[in-house]
């Protein structure tokens, strides 16, 4: 029963490796975001807002209008699936009018991720 502990770590939900990241970096990451997404819910810009995303699915943001193939996608944005999607957003949402794939850097996405899924 001694590998009892390391399987339940293993079943961890992965997200939280990811909201382990740092929130305060994550702010200064999202300077790259803030350009075309706002974290006020009652601003949609050229993106749709970012409030509260984690967790949230795509396309559903009231008023905001978006690709086709995003309003009709199945994603739910989980840390991992963002995370994914910031690497290469054509890949998590082929079709998808984001025009930015630009955080190479893991620790940039976990940092900013964990600043999404602040309250
Ligand atoms: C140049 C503008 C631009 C930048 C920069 C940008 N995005 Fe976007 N983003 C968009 C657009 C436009 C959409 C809508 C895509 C669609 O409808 O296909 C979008 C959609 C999204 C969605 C889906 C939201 C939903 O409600 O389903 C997420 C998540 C997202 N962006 C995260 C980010 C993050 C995090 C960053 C910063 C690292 C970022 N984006 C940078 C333009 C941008």
């Amino acid at each position: 029963m001694i590998r009892l502990p390391l399987l339940l770590l293993c079943l961890a939900p992965p997200g939280q490796a990811l909201a382990a990241g740092d929130e305060q970096a994550g702010k200064a990451v999202y300077a790259q975001c803030a350009a075309c997404h706002s974290m006020d819910p009652e601003q949609s810009a050229l993106g749709p807002h970012l409030k509260g995303v984690v967790g949230r699915k795509a396309g559903a943001v009231e008023g905001y209008v978006y690709s086709p193939p995003m309003r009709r996608s199945e994603v739910t944005w989980t840390p991992e699936i963002i995370d994914a999607f910031l690497v290469d957003p054509q890949a998590v949402v082929p079709g998808t009018k984001m025009p930015f794939s630009g955080l190479p850097t893991p620790k940039d996405r976990e940092d900013l991720i964990a600043y999404l899924a602040a309250p």
